[in-house]
């Protein structure tokens, strides 16, 4: 079974992603973090096309995240690959190799996938599909709490990648047909969780 969480940065996707696939005994997939290690890969290279980088590179999720092997967990959640990111990402060579690695992972086995193409690109068919939404002060509060910075400039910033993440030409953020959608301003995790994987039970 595929439980899709989508939905725009802050949102809590991460958090309830890792919640519903801890209570559902299913394993959790978290699909920014492999746009994040493209995205460290090019800042680092930055000769060499991303979408190569994207199909030769390897990437371990787990507990810890490593690119190539070596151990990039904190590294990948600098601002500048958040905003190096935002950019692989609206690349169609780069959607294409990571979705491929996605979907071969998914094959086999229970998974909570976490994006923003999950439920309409990455796996349409997932059993459940999840929209998570929130208002931006709240999402921004959020992540400013996460990254200890300010919040005003994460609402800054927060605005343009979502525009950029919305308004792309290849999958661009969008609810897929038939998602759930919930929106999470003003609720704890807990109670979010406890939603989906009632969602997810029937
Ligand atoms: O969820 P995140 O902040 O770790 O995602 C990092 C970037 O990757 C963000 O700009 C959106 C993009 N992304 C994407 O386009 N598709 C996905 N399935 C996951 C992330």
């Amino acid at each position: 079974m595929i439980v899709a969480i989508d939905g725009p940065a802050g949102a809590g996707k991460s958090t309830v992603a890792r919640g519903t696939a801890a209570a559902l005994g299913f394993t959790y997939l978290d699909s920014g973090a492999m746009y994040r290690c493209v995205a460290l890969a090019a800042l680092e290279r930055p000769r060499e096309e991303p979408a190569a980088l994207a199909a030769a590179l390897d990437v371990q999720l787990g507990e810890r995240v490593r690119l190539d092997g070596r151990d990039v967990t904190e590294a990948i959640r600098a601002p500048e690959v958040s905003e190096a990111a935002s950019r692989v990402a609206s690349d169609p060579g780069v959607r294409e190799a990571l979705v491929r690695k996605q979907r071969e992972l998914m094959s086999a086995g229970d998974w909570v996938a976490e994006g923003r193409d999950i439920g309409t690109v990455v796996a349409p068919d997932a059993e459940l599909k999840v929209f998570l939404t929130a208002a931006p002060e709240e999402r921004a509060r959020r992540r400013a709490r996460e990254l200890g910075t300010d919040e005003g400039t994460v609402l800054a910033d927060q605005a343009l990648r979502d525009q950029r993440d919305r308004t792309r030409a290849h999958s661009p953020l969008e609810p897929a047909p038939g998602a759930v959608e919930l929106d999470t301003t003003g609720l704890d995790v807990d109670e979010v969780v406890a939603q989906v994987v009632e969602l997810a039970r029937r």
